[in-house]
């Protein structure tokens, strides 16, 4: 049980320089299961280390998922969540995927609104930044074999954070790298596994060498269609028509994705899902990457096979509109005529 209540409104902390870094909070939640059974009733409990075996399953075969969800604090004082349900059931997928007991959508839900009141004092004024909510699904009993553990760990834990590329809101400078590959049909590329992420370190370490922001991924077979960036998914604009690579298995199933789906139909922009070309990249009038972490965010150049293509800028771009509209959504400004936001009360 925690053992610490904490009652001033904010942090003594500095909330004008929030970056995606790790800033320790005091409360996280935690529930555990055993293979085949349902999760206990979890607590939220001080923040801190996490008792492991060495032969537990998540050290040992990477048997872990995570989520990424976000706590806004409006200009009006309401605390609000996004969409945190369809967390619950990419976490649900995820785990039957990698073989792992996984809380109900309720507990899930319930977890992540504890986490986000007892952690309230670092939710960001507003304007400043979010509390990013990351539910942890790991393979805690230990197992020698290559086998499903027998025992699993939930956990939610909290860090208030700004903007997660270190350009800010300024626009991306992507390199789309042909050598490695983040997924492969029939892998598990499209679910939110802890092995999704290592991979792709080397590429985004290289890139970062070379002054990118990010890297974007090619299909492994034909190497000819652009996947997603390491963190984030991806969007090309090119007239009215909004294209992004179809979810084969490959790519994230991105919330903030969908969400961006619903919302440039909505503002009368043709969405499609399919394969798309990186051709098409280096033709497109507009490029932008979404995710929880990267909510919208505009790409000002792509470089590929040594040939650099820079994108219109300016105030009118479609990511622009988009990011708006999500974001207003998401702080209450807007109104949420979706039924995406969750108030805690
Ligand atoms: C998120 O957008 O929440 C993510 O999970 C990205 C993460 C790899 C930083």
């Amino acid at each position: 049980m925690a053992t610490l209540m904490r009652y001033e409104e904010y942090a003594d902390f500095d909330w004008n320089n929030l970056g995606f870094g790790l800033t320790r909070t005091d409360f996280m939640y935690k529930a555990k299961c055993t293979l085949n059974n349902t999760f206990e009733q979890g607590q939220v409990t001080d923040y801190g280390n996490v008792e492991l075996s060495p032969a537990a399953g998540v050290l040992n075969y990477g048997q872990g998922i995570f989520e990424g969800t976000k706590a806004f604090r409006g200009e009006d004082g309401r605390i609000l969540l996004f969409r945190p349900d369809q967390n619950a059931i990419r976490m649900q997928t995820g785990a039957d995927r990698m073989c792992m007991q996984s809380p109900s959508i309720e507990q899930f839900v319930d977890a992540v609104k504890q986490t986000t009141i007892a952690n309230k004092r670092w939710i960001p004024p507003p304007g400043k930044g979010s509390l990013y909510l990351r539910p942890l699904l790991i393979g805690t009993g230990p197992t020698l074999g290559v086998s499903p553990a027998p025992e699993y760990t939930f956990l939610v834990y909290a860090s208030p954070v700004g903007n997660y590329f270190k350009e800010g809101t300024a626009p991306l400078n992507l390199y789309v790298n042909n050598e490695f590959h983040r997924a492969t049909r029939g892998g598990a590329g499209g679910v939110k596994s802890i092995t999704n992420y290592a991979p792709v370190m080397k590429a985004i370490l290289r890139a970062k060498e070379q002054g990118f922001s990010d890297v974007v991924y090619l299909d492994s077979v034909h190497k000819k269609y652009i996947e997603e960036v390491s963190s984030c998914n991806i969007f090309l604009v090119k007239g009215n028509v909004i294209s992004t690579p179809a979810t084969v298995g490959t790519i994230l199933e991105g919330i903030t994705r969908k969400s961006i789906i619903d919302l440039a139909r909505d503002l009368g922009y043709k969405v499609e899902e399919r394969l798309v070309a990186v051709d098409e990249l280096m033709e497109a009038d507009e490029v932008f990457t979404t995710g929880t972490a990267v909510s919208v965010a505009t790409v000002g150049s792509v470089t590929y096979n040594g040939q650099r293509v820079e994108y219109k800028m300016g105030d009118e771009l479609v990511s622009q509109k988009l990011y708006k509209t999500l974001v207003g959504i998401q702080v209450g400004k807007i109104e949420d005529k979706y039924n995406w936001v969750v108030e805690i009360k």
